[in-house]
């Protein structure tokens, strides 16, 4: 992880070298919200794949540094004041409390045109239809069909009582999308045609639902300084999450079952998946 960490600081250092213009702002928000901090853990999942299928280094870490540059631009709208109106993100102050709503709302907007500039850039594949694909991917995975539908959906969760099914489909789209599409972006980097992606695509959507439960579990019960965020902020907005209708108990064993059935995906692969099986069991017993 921390090894990825780097590379990705590395990617964002040079894509976002500030000009002596008056974009400058911009610049220093963008490289304020996405460099240092942060897991990295979409990245990650776009380098681990990538690597079952034997893909050229400098490849999947430009598209990873993609993913995360979209992941950024969420988290830094997800924080303004308008959505969930957060102080505090990576152990830093959110973007709009450093530099101002206006260019907080611009940075997200240029970290998410950065991370399609990037899966359309010839330097990240020479394969015209495999940047396509993963461009295709990411637009599916962040829009209303993808993350911000399940955005959309999570405001709602403030007001509205939903069951169980509906709050799954939420996580799915408001975290599962992005990171199901890291999982699927190393595929298509690694050409594997679409029969050959139900193992790891069951084993991502796993992935996400485990992840998400797990974030709802530190939101109750984690650490606020190890985590970089403020905390119990679900249960002040009211907010229904697998938490609410389970109850802690329960939501732990249902994410620990998940992360047993995204390996049980990974039956078709050997040690060389170990690391994606891995990452899974990191993403519940993660204390940030
Ligand atoms: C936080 O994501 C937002 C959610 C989708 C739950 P992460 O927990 O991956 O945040 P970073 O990237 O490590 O800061
Ligand atoms: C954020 O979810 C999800 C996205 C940014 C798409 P949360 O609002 O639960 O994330 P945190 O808890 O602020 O990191
Ligand atoms: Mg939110
Ligand atoms: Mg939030
Ligand atoms: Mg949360």
């Amino acid at each position: 992880m921390r090894r990825v960490a780097d590379a990705v600081d590395a990617q964002f250092d040079l894509l976002l070298a500030v000009p002596d213009d008056p974009r400058a702002a911009l610049f220093n928000a963008m490289r304020h919200a996405a460099i240092g901090g942060g897991k990295r853990l979409r990245p990650l999942l776009v380098t681990a794949t990538s690597k079952l299928f034997n893909v050229e280094e400098n490849s999947a870490l430009k598209a990873a540094t993609a993913l995360e540059a979209l992941h950024v631009y969420s988290l830094v709208h997800d924080d303004l004041p308008c959505m969930d109106d957060d102080d505090l993100r990576r152990g830093k102050p959110t973007t709009h409390v450093a530099f101002g709503e206006a260019e907080a709302v611009l940075a997200g907007d240029a970290l998410h045109a950065l991370a399609f500039d990037l899966l359309a850039d010839e330097h990240t594949h020479p394969d015209p239809f495999v940047r396509a694909e993963m461009v295709s991917c990411l637009a599916k995975a962040a829009g209303p069909s993808g993350m911000a539908g399940g955005q959309m959906m999570d405001l709602a969760a403030e007001t509205s009582t939903f069951d169980l099914s509906t709050v799954t489909r939420l996580q799915q789209l408001k975290t599962g999308a992005l990171i199901a599409a890291c999982v699927e972006v190393g595929a298509i980097l690694g050409r594997v045609p679409i029969e050959g992606r139900t193992g790891l695509r069951g084993y991502a959507h796993d992935l996400g639902l485990a992840f998400q439960i797990a974030d709802d579990i530190l939101d109750v019960e984690g650490d606020a300084e190890l985590a970089g965020k403020a905390l119990h902020k679900d249960e002040k907005a009211g907010k229904q999450t697998f938490l609410t209708l389970m109850g802690l108990g329960r939501a732990k064993e249902q994410a620990n079952m998940l992360v047993d059935q995204a390996k049980s995906h990974l039956n078709g692969y050997g040690e060389e998946a170990n690391l994606l099986r891995a990452i899974a069991e990191y993403t519940v017993e993660r204390d940030r």
